[in-house]
């Protein structure tokens, strides 16, 4: 693994006015001090933590634009388990703004919303049942007994996903649900149009560079397999197209793309830009040209992107 970049900086602690001093690190055995971290990188705030995604205000517009994606996408549902209508214990994996933890909280006044996170990028004034803790989901979970587990949008997150369903599986209570939604990240076309174009390569290289590092991003297709291998059972997969641009005829679909494509504006460079420069030798004006060319393609109505979007849920058994 090379070292990173000299454009770093770091600057231990928040970098926010929230109160979060008394929900750090409660969720899971131990939070190192990595975690609180922040570096400034080529323009954009990230983490300390490995984690290759910006955490500005920025990327923040991004998370709740590709919320609204999601809804559009899923007929404005959160979620498709057939949870029971009164949940009382409820966990978002890597909540990011929290969004969908709040929207959830609000439409199940019954539940405990525990939205967990690297990033303390979540608002102050939230649901009276919503809580928000920092910390990182890959180490070993206190908290038990969820009778819903969701992660949404958590590709290149987990370094080791099939754990993380293991440990899902454990602090799920009888009876009660998992449910992912997930991006498959190989793209493709119906007509060739995607052929030998700059958002092809673009994702090819998304693909193929965080697989070097140890992190999946095309989680999407292995929902499945993670999910079954865990132990769950009723397990249900949905797919969902999603075009990128607006290029289709249908008016749903036209929709989906418009959005897709908006936030890929910033999302083309949150998503490649610290992984080419840290590890894969690139320079931040290289990432900026491929950048430009896929959005150009991205906004090019002659080329058909189309990507498959991934929801899975399963039940542990009652003991
Ligand atoms: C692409 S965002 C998705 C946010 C949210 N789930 C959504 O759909 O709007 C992924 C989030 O996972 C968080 N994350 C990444 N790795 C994590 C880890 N190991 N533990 C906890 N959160 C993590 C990131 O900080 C980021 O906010």
């Amino acid at each position: 693994m090379s070292a990173p970049p000299d454009t770093v900086e770091v600057d231990a602690g928040l970098d926010n006015d929230s109160t979060y001093g008394d929900e750090i690190s409660k969720y899971t055995a131990s939070l190192t001090s990595t975690v609180l971290e922040t570096r400034k990188e080529n323009g954009r705030t990230y983490h300390g933590y490995p984690y290759y995604m910006p955490n500005d205000e920025n990327e923040k517009e991004r998370l709740d634009m590709m919320h609204e994606l999601m809804l559009t996408m899923m007929d404005r549902k959160l979620f498709l388990s057939p949870i029971s209508s009164s949940p009382h214990r409820v966990l978002d994996l890597g909540t990011g703004t929290g969004v969908w933890a709040m929207d959830f909280a609000d439409q199940y006044p019954s539940a405990e919303v525990i939205g967990i996170d690297l990033s303390p990028i979540q608002p102050n004034f939230v649901p009276p049942n919503v809580k928000f803790v920092i910390d990182d989901f890959d180490d070993t979970w206190v908290e038990k007994d969820f009778d819903f587990i969701h992660g949404r949008y958590l590709a290149g997150s987990s370094k080791d996903f099939a754990k993380l369903f293991r440990e899902c599986y454990k602090n799920t209570a009888p009876g009660g649900w998992v449910e992912f939604q997930e991006w498959d990240t190989d793209l493709f076309s119906q007509d060739g149009s995607t052929d030998g174009s700059s958002i092809k390569q673009y994702y090819e290289l998304l693909n193929g560079e965080f697989a070097k590092i140890g992190r999946i991003i095309n989680t999407g297709p292995r929902l499945e397999g993670w999910i079954r291998d865990a132990g769950y059972k009723n397990v249900q997969v949905k797919k969902y197209l999603v075009p990128m641009g607006a290029w289709p005829k249908d008016k749903h679909l036209k929709t989906l793309g418009a959005w897709n494509m908006i936030e890929a504006e910033s999302g083309f460079e949150a998503g490649v830009m610290a992984v080419l420069t840290r590890h894969a030798g690139w320079s931040k004006e290289e990432v900026d040209i491929l950048v430009a060319k896929t959005r150009s393609d991205a906004k090019n109505p002659a080329v058909h992107t189309l990507f498959n979007f991934y929801v899975v849920y399963g039940q542990k058994q009652e003991d």
